[in-house]
């Protein structure tokens, strides 16, 4: 954990005002001009994103809540950067990152099964099944059987082939470079001030959903980068929402956020009755006082959650309670398999019940979140073929969407590095 995470020395929201961008400043920044499709169309674009996106800046891979205790671990696959990786907690409590290889031959060290493998080393070591090279749990090469066989062997140079690794707020990021251009602190910048503080750690109760989408990458996360689909896409699973507002504007670097301020959702009256249950849960309930000061500064009551994108593929909805009863905050990221396919995985993060009664009340609050997100997610592959048809060669972007020309700009800018 970063200093930037430390409450004492964090400022009110007036460090942060100057962050807060108008309307008319955005779209003075941006522009108001259609936005290129070619980016996501072209499969030599992705290309390029990989190298100079995907494995030259920070990628969110785990939590600090998935790995508690001293010799977890968790393998990520990433076909972005031709990589399985292993993301473990040493004897010294240490979370570090480390190629999946073995030094020997190659195999992977931990096999693995799906996109992400969870596990535990109860003795600190990881075992190569192939040939059984032993490593420690924080790289060092231990044992080889038959050490004598190969003549000459420099254990101290066998380790396991470490990548750049650091946490914000319980959040672990690995950076292929090596060296990085810039520490994680460097790289979410005032970002990394104005959302630090919030107890992200006490959000232990976690519902997970993932799926593959044939789809570029960038049009999945699109898709959750901006609130004028709401009225429209979400008439199924709210049907009494009133409107949306979509202010608060905050470009940060590579980064952005911005707010969204709800104009009221009457919603069904067992979704009612099921928000009652944990509203009269004080740690339950709508927890605005522990928003960051730079969120939500006035504290308006109509405060739904906060929706920053950080470059390039990772969105933390900052929730608070308010926005779906219950959800302390709730995530996205979006993995480009190939340029035409996509691994998102959605995250709702609630403070653990206290009674089977908030439980069953976190179920349903978490389907009807689930429903909304089959809702997003139903687009994707429609706007991908319509993409790729040819039939448009613009993306025309109301205020509501400056994220997607955004992060557009961003992406455009480490193509061009
Ligand atoms: S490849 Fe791992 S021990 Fe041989
Ligand atoms: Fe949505």
């Amino acid at each position: 954990m970063n200093d930037l995470s430390d409450a004492a020395q964090r400022p009110g929201a007036e460090a942060f005002s100057h962050l807060g961008r108008s309307l008319e400043e955005i779209r003075s920044e941006l522009g108001v001009d259609p936005v290129s499709v070619q980016s996501i169309r072209d499969p030599a674009v992705y290309e390029l994103e990989r190298e100079k996106i995907f494995k030259r800046t920070w990628l969110k891979v785990a939590t600090d809540q998935e790995l508690p205790e001293k010799g977890d671990y968790k393998v990520k696959e990433l076909p972005v950067a031709d990589a399985s990786v292993l993301i473990v907690r040493g004897k010294d409590g240490k979370v570090r990152a480390f190629h999946n290889v073995c030094t020997h031959r190659g195999n992977k060290v931990v096999p693995t099964s799906g996109f992400e493998t969870f596990g535990k080393s109860r003795a600190n070591v990881l075992a190569c099944r192939f040939h059984g090279w032993v490593f420690s749990t924080d790289g060092p090469l231990r044992s080889v059987p038959m050490e004598s066989g190969f003549g000459k062997l420099d254990k101290a140079c066998l380790g396991l082939r470490e990548i750049a690794c650091d946490s914000w707020e319980g959040f672990v990021f690995i950076n292929f470079a090596d060296p990085p251009e810039q520490s994680l602190a460097e790289y979410l910048g005032d970002f990394g001030k104005l959302f630090s503080g919030y107890p992200y750690n006490e959000a232990t109760t976690a519902f997970r959903y993932s799926t593959v989408l044939e789809c570029n990458w960038k049009v999945a996360l699109y898709a959750f980068s901006e609130g004028y689909h709401v009225p429209t896409i979400h008439a199924g699973s709210l049907p009494g929402f009133r409107g949306i507002e979509h202010s608060d504007f905050k470009l940060i670097g590579p980064h952005a956020s911005s707010t969204i301020y709800g104009l009221g959702m009457e919603s069904a009256e067992s979704t009612g009755q099921f928000a009652g249950v944990l509203h009269a849960n004080p740690d339950q309930g709508p927890r605005p006082d522990l928003l960051p000061p730079g969120i939500n500064p006035k504290r308006r009551p109509e405060f739904q959650f906060e929706l920053p994108n950080i470059f390039p593929n990772f969105l933390i909805h900052l929730a608070a309670g308010c926005g779906y009863p219950g959800i302390a905050f709730f995530t996205h990221q979006f993995w480009p398999l190939d340029h035409g396919r996509t691994l998102w995985e959605g995250i709702n993060y609630f403070r653990p019940a206290r009674n089977a009664a908030e439980r069953v009340a976190q179920f349903h609050i978490n389907a009807l979140h689930r429903n909304a997100w089959l809702e997003d997610t139903g687009t994707m592959e429609d706007t991908f073929t319509g993409i790729r048809s040819g039939a448009i060669d613009n993306m025309l972007l109301m205020d509501q969407e400056f994220m997607i020309r955004h992060a557009d700009r961003s992406q455009h800018a480490y193509l061009a590095r």
